[in-house]
């Protein structure tokens, strides 16, 4: 089946009594017992729920992976994927992961014994150097947030594999629609559904989908072990969302190009990132191996930061606001939002810096959008 299609028929019909068309909410926490031996395959909605297992069924299909947990936020996904390594593990990932991944990569996780080498991903000797005799993971983020810069999943997965390690990768800002990294031999797949899998910012939650039984199996165990799987009517939402995701994401990246476009030839804009433009270092790169360019994209402004600061509050169409991936657009400064939990040396390393504005491009009239901009560059 083609990707609209399995958005939209997997994990429905579960209803065998009344025969729904859309999948029903079990929010029951528990389910009773047949006898002493046997039960409905779900005893406890933190161990199993059939509305949470059809969203797991669907995401698990649409990455192409065997098994899927769908869990309470993307920060639970990155968690839960993380358990799968031990205190000593050494772990390399990119200088501009997302700022939440950060602080619990080189806080809570290096406190509890994991070590990490930040890297920029793109430079693939970098990521070889980085290589150490413990290096037991690597975590990728492609595009990254916020400077849109693509890394060469063929190319880390090689290095990885060499190193014996497993490799992650964080695919939020692309959807299985546009990216699947697990066809270019990544391990384990994450995603904030947050953002554009649900894409009605009305639920917070994550997914981890496996490309192995073995990994899924321990995925689902850790999942289980540490609750964080997500609530049957956050899984219902998630559910409904996903059925658009092909024809939101196309307009929604329609949009972004036409705005980088716009901002490329803005006098006042100094810099656009987004791999659509044929001057990303990228182009070529995110042309082979994403189905499009997405539509997240940050520019830097030249007159610092007063006219960053400026243009997010002067834009009336945007809101400012964290997240992305909405049918809303909006418009963020990583310094202070996004990426305010990454130290200043790590914005500095990642290229974020006070004059650098994020968007996170929505449904609206791309006309209206760019009108919009174009009065708050001129504030
Ligand atoms: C790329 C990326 N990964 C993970 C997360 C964390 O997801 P959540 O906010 O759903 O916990 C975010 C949130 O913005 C994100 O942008």
């Amino acid at each position: 089946m083609n990707f609209e299609t399995l958005c939209i028929h997997t994990g429905v019909h579960k209803d065998t009594q009344y025969n729904s068309v859309i999948t029903p909410i079990y929010p029951s926490s528990t389910f009773y017992w047949n006898d002493l031996e046997t039960n409905s395959g779900y005893d406890y909605t933190r161990s199993g729920n059939p509305t949470r297992d059809a969203l797991q069924e669907n995401l698990a299909a649409l990455e192409g992976g065997v098994g899927c947990v769908a869990t309470s936020t993307g920060m639970s996904a990155v968690h839960c994927a993380m358990a799968l390594f031990k205190p000593g593990d050494h772990i390399i990932a990119p200088a501009d992961v997302y700022g939440g991944t950060f602080r619990l990569f080189s806080q809570y996780l290096t406190e509890k014994g994991l070590t990490f080498s930040f890297v920029d991903m793109t430079d693939l000797t970098a990521v070889h150097e980085a290589v150490e005799p413990t290096t037991a993971g690597v975590w990728i983020e492609t595009p990254s947030n916020p400077m849109m810069k693509v890394i060469d999943l063929a190319a880390v997965v090689e290095i990885a594999r060499q190193a014996g390690a497993l490799t992650i990768c964080d695919n939020t800002f692309l959807s299985p629609y546009l990216q699947r990294p697990l066809d270019f031999g990544v391990d384990v797949v994450m995603h904030s559904t947050t953002k554009y899998i649900n894409g009605h910012s009305d639920v917070v939650g994550g997914a981890v989908i496996s490309k192995t039984q073995e990994h899924a199996d321990r995925v689902a165990w850790l999942c289980n072990a540490l609750g964080l799987a997500c609530s049957p009517f956050d899984a219902w939402l998630v559910l409904r969302g996903v059925k658009t995701l092909g024809c939101r994401m196309d307009a929604q990246q329609a949009n972004a190009m036409k705005i980088a476009r716009f901002l490329d030839e803005h006098p006042a804009v100094e810099r656009v990132y987004y791999p659509g433009l044929e001057s990303h270092p990228q182009h070529e790169l995110a042309k082979t191996q994403q189905q499009g360019f997405g539509a997240m994209l940050s520019f830097d402004v030249k007159a610092g930061r007063s006219m960053a600061e400026r243009v997010c509050m002067n834009s009336r169409l945007f809101d400012v606001a964290e997240s992305l991936g909405g049918i809303e657009s909006l418009i963020s400064f990583p310094v202070t939002m996004s990426h305010a939990s990454m130290s200043a040396e790590g914005r500095q390393a990642a290229g974020i810096t006070d004059k650098t504005v994020r968007v996170s491009v929505g449904l609206e009239h791309s006309d209206d959008l760019i009108a919009d901009l174009s009065q708050a560059l001129a504030s």
